[in-house]
């Protein structure tokens, strides 16, 4: 009884490189949580690229952001193939968030490579609100490190985390 209820849960995957975590990025998550029962936020932990922030302070910003909206949330980092993650915390749906069209094709081949190593794994696709659909980590990033505000962007704590980075 208990396993067919666990098997029943709609787990989906939210990856992404998060570095750092945006208001983009936490609307989209939110809106995945109200679909899905469970929602693995998945913090790519990639060696060959280093980011502005450690995979250890992303996972943190990513925390500390959903300010202990942590309900079926999970924060974790992984390594290796998103589909192989995705089949570890037994999930079939992966979200991403779409911006613009010009997000489009980057995200169909990821979906059609996802999609070929494992055919059961879908990817949904959420539209970014309005408001967020100029938003990307990179841009934040750029914009604090030549001076600029980022707190309508990003939570105050990586506001805080960014001027902190760039005035090292
Ligand atoms: O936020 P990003 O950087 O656009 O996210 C990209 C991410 C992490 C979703 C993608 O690079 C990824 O899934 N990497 C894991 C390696 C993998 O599975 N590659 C095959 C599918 S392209």
């Amino acid at each position: 009884m208990s396993k067919k209820v666990i098997s029943e849960k709609k787990i989906a995957v939210c990856p992404g490189s998060f570095d750092p975590i945006t208001y983009g990025h936490l609307d989209i998550i939110r809106r995945a949580r109200h679909v899905f029962d469970e929602v693995y936020i998945a913090v790519l932990n990639n060696s060959n690229k280093k980011g502005l922030f450690t995979i250890d302070e992303r996972l943190s910003l990513i925390e500390q952001s959903l300010d202990g909206d942590m309900d079926g949330i999970f924060v974790e980092s992984f390594q290796g193939l998103l589909v192989d993650y995705c089949k570890q915390v037994d999930a079939h749906v992966i979200v991403r968030g779409l911006r613009a069209v010009s997000d489009f094709e980057y995200e169909m081949q990821l979906t059609s490579m996802n999609k070929a190593l494992a055919p059961n794994i879908d990817t949904f696709y959420i539209q970014a609100r309005n408001e967020y659909s100029f938003v990307s980590s990179s841009v934040v990033k750029d914009v604090v490190k030549h001076g600029g505000q980022a707190s309508d962007f990003v939570p105050d704590i990586v506001a805080n985390a960014l001027s902190q980075k760039f005035n090292q």
